[in-house]
């Protein structure tokens, strides 16, 4: 179904993410007829520019980002004809009067500003944004990570687009949200009657859940060594993630009811302190090493700062301290330079309580689900049978497998083309509320606090390793082990 016409104002227009994720996302929408003609996608940033080389920057944007089979003249110039662009300075006056002038053709039409910009502007283009009278009832802001670096200045950040937008038209973007496995964890847990009843302490020994990358920070360098792994995908994505596996069933899938649940699981982690923070965080930080068979730099060789202690890899042993939840670790870690790009969520069910079968039938493994957000979007159940064949009782551990891209023969959409047709929409139940980003850095901050006070630095790992030795016994100590794909 297509959604309403609207105007979507990229702020950003010409930088990366505007190119690799936003144009390409929105050609997608158009080239599966849910965006209607007479949209406009309207480019906005400081470097002068004319509608037409806006429209070449975009075409090439295309070339580069999309597949070549999906790449379809037809649709690519229709695509162009929806694409402007107006030079705009988010810091003085530059700009603002024509970009008025323009949305002002189309008053009455959804209209979303989207600031694929640093945080540091966002104040003054929302303060502008204000200023020129361009917020109409329709109107919607999108704004995306980092929403600040530790609890004072995401409050910041909040803050000042606040003052010009109320909580309903603003949508924190957090795109593993978007992603098509993240949404299938909630279908499998609230539209089949099966997880429900042991979806708990009683019947779940622990959950891990991994987002792995080979890439290093690359030219992100001075962004990333003021960040870290810990702000940079736990405090968001994996946070997002354990609450989504661990929330109560909200009363619908409205945003407020979906995000109430989820910022009563932040509220109920259990916090971080001296005592116990060397037990249950690992931080490390790879070394030069061999990815793919390429050899790859360290991370002190790749950004200014070569004494940097900033983390590229983290482990936590995270507990929800709740009803459901006490007693079952959730155990988070993410990192760079990893042996391979792979995220997932991994469900550990306990033992069944007792053995009926002979010595020599093979052991009886635990249930296991694995949710795999990528590469290999799907499900797998695994679930204990007999071997087939006449050879008595053999018990073997197999897999229920559902890869999506073999099941369903469909392209898997990548996340923003979900999240920026929801702003349309108006939908925001897949994006975070402001009380929901707070809570989340009131329990990052003190692990930051802890690991600053602890003078230790973080743990080397060897690029194309998974990290530390001490992530290892961190779970090994518990009497697990990190989930690898057996399949
Ligand atoms: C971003 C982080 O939010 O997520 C990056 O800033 C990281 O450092 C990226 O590489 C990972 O996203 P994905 O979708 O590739 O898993």
């Amino acid at each position: 179904i297509p959604v309403p016409v609207f105007d979507y104002v990229v702020f950003g227009g010409t930088g990366d993410l505007a190119r690799r994720k936003l144009l390409p996302a929105l050609y997608f929408r158009l080239k599966d007829g849910q965006i209607l003609e007479g949209s406009r996608i309207i480019g906005a940033s400081r470097r002068e520019m004319t509608d037409d080389e806006y429209r070449t920057m975009t075409s090439e944007a295309l070339k580069e980002f999309l597949a070549p089979v999906d790449f379809d003249e037809a649709v690519v110039s229709r695509f162009l004809q929806m694409v402007s662009y107006v030079p705009v300075d988010a810091a003085s006056e530059g700009g603002w009067d024509e970009l008025r002038e323009r949305l002002e053709l189309e008053p009455d039409r959804i209209r979303a500003f989207y600031l694929a910009v640093g945080p540091d502007i966002f104040d003054p283009i929302c303060e502008n944004i204000g200023k020129h009278g361009l917020v109409t009832p329709q109107t919607r802001v999108v704004i995306e990570k980092p929403l600040g670096k530790d609890l004072d200045s995401a409050r910041r950040v909040n803050e000042s687009v606040g003052r010009v937008f109320s909580e309903d038209q603003i949508f924190r973007i957090d795109h593993y949200l978007g992603k098509e496995t993240v949404q299938n964890l909630m279908a499998l847990r609230f539209a089949n009657v099966l997880y429900g009843p042991v979806w708990n302490s009683a019947m779940i020994d622990h959950v891990q859940i991994t987002a792995a990358e080979t890439v290093g920070v690359g030219s992100r360098g001075d962004y990333y060594d003021h960040s870290g792994a810990l702000r940079d995908m736990v405090q968001n994505h994996l946070l997002q993630l354990l609450c989504l596996v661990a929330m109560e069933p909200p009363d619908t899938l409205d945003a407020n009811s979906v995000r109430d649940e989820k910022l009563k699981v932040l509220k109920a982690l259990r916090p971080i302190n001296d005592e116990n923070s060397s037990i249950i965080t690992v931080r490390g930080q790879y070394r030069a090493g061999i990815i793919d068979g390429k050899s790859v730099p360290g991370y002190l060789d790749e950004v200014t700062d070569h004494a940097s202690e900033t983390e590229t890899f983290v482990a936590i042993k995270a507990e929800v301290a709740n009803w459901r939840w006490a007693g079952v670790p959730f155990y988070l870690r993410t990192g760079k330079r990893l042996p391979s790009r792979m995220s997932e969520i991994v469900i550990f069910f306990k033992q069944v309580p007792h053995s009926i079968f002979p010595k020599g039938s093979g052991n009886i493994q635990a249930n296991r689900l694995v949710l795999r957000l990528q590469p290999d979007e799907g499900m797998k159940q695994w679930i204990m049978i007999k071997d087939p064949g006449p050879g008595g009782m053999r018990l073997r551990h197999v897999p229920l497998d559902m890869t999506f891209a073999e099941a369903f023969q469909v392209r898997n959409p990548d996340a923003y083309e979900r999240l920026l047709l929801d702003v349309i929409r108006g939908n925001q139940t897949l994006f975070m509320r402001r009380d929901e980003v707070e809570a989340a850095w009131k329990w990052i901050d003190p692990i930051k606090e802890c690991w600053e006070r602890s003078s230790t630095a973080p743990k080397p790992y060897t690029a194309g390793t998974w990290g530390p030795s001490s992530a290892v016994a961190m779970i090994e100590r518990d009497g697990r082990n990190w989930h690898e794909d057996i399949s």
